[in-house]
């Protein structure tokens, strides 16, 4: 079985002061954009991974390993099982491509072991809190470390130009350095700045920003840059580094991407689209 494992963007990220449990409770709107990585699962003599092109792990670490694993306990069969994952997305990128690839493996298997959904629900939020987002896709406000999934009506007429510096940031080490400054609020994008259907979600702004940018500055001067070339404000997702703007058209955010400056990891026009995963027959 195959399947097709979208990125997300968040268009906003609200975080307040970390709970005993270690997460921080967040408000976020998420987004799915047609950047996509592809995944096969199969039976197989034994269980393995293999990402032919590389940008994944091969082994336990990969969250899309994880995802069938726990799938197969939950469920009906013991059947060793083969993962090939086409990997596109960048990461780490806060582009959510590893849970992308987790919520596609999970729904996969669970076809696969005759999962409930409740335990497809239970075993995304265990292996992390931009899985069942991913799970769910489209436009949704996110709320708890992640686990709640509101979804909103499909946002569609506008484009993304994004394009990811060349720097690796740790999502814990991100939260950890928002802790260390005290819960800063990031900057924000006003109506008059966001594309009409997201409006209503206005001020959208992303509070690790400033927390992404003190472990490294150069966050900023690519953010600076982005934006001085675009004349648009300009947007990181998650915990960073890629960043982001909004453009009415593929072709204007395709525009876009071709003055980007030099040496990032990759760069892409991109639109919203209304579903995480989907199964290619
Ligand atoms: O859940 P996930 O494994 O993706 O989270 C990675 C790390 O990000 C967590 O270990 C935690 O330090 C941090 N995090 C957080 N609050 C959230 C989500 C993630 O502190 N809501």
């Amino acid at each position: 079985m195959r399947a097709t494992a979208y990125a997300k963007i968040n268009l906003g990220l609200r975080i307040r002061s970390r709970h005993a449990d270690g997460y921080h409770p967040l408000r976020g709107v998420f987004q799915t954009i047609d950047w996509r990585d592809d995944l096969t699962v199969e039976d197989s003599d034994e269980d393995g991974m293999e990402v032919p092109g590389g940008g994944a792990p091969e082994d336990e670490t990969n969250l899309a390993w994880r995802a069938v694993a726990a799938a197969r306990d939950a469920g009906d069969d013991a059947q060793p099982t083969r993962i090939v994952l086409t990997k596109r997305i960048p990461s780490p990128a806060g582009l959510g491509g590893g849970s992308a690839d987790a919520a596609a493996a999970l729904n996969l298997a669970a076809r696969r072991f005759s999962v409930s959904f409740d335990d497809v629900r239970r075993i995304a939020v265990d292996l992390g809190s931009d899985v069942p987002f991913a799970v769910v896709g489209g436009t949704a406000i996110v709320t708890g470390r992640g686990e709640f999934v509101s979804p909103q009506p499909d946002a569609s007429g506008f484009a993304f130009a994004i394009v990811v510096p060349p720097i690796s940031l740790d999502t814990a080490s991100v939260y950890r350095s928002w802790d260390r400054l005290e819960g800063p609020r990031g900057p924000e994008i006003g109506a008059d700045d966001l594309p009409p259907a997201l409006r209503g979600y206005a001020p959208l702004g992303n509070d690790l920003y400033p927390a992404a940018v003190a472990i490294d500055p150069t966050v900023d001067g690519w953010r600076a840059e982005l934006a001085s070339r675009w004349g648009i404000p300009v947007m990181m997702t998650g915990s960073g580094a890629a960043l982001f703007a909004y453009f009415p058209t593929r072709s204007e955010a395709e525009d876009a991407v071709s003055i980007a400056p030099e040496g990032a990891v990759a760069a892409k026009a991109a639109e919203p689209i209304n579903r995480g995963w989907e199964i290619v027959e």
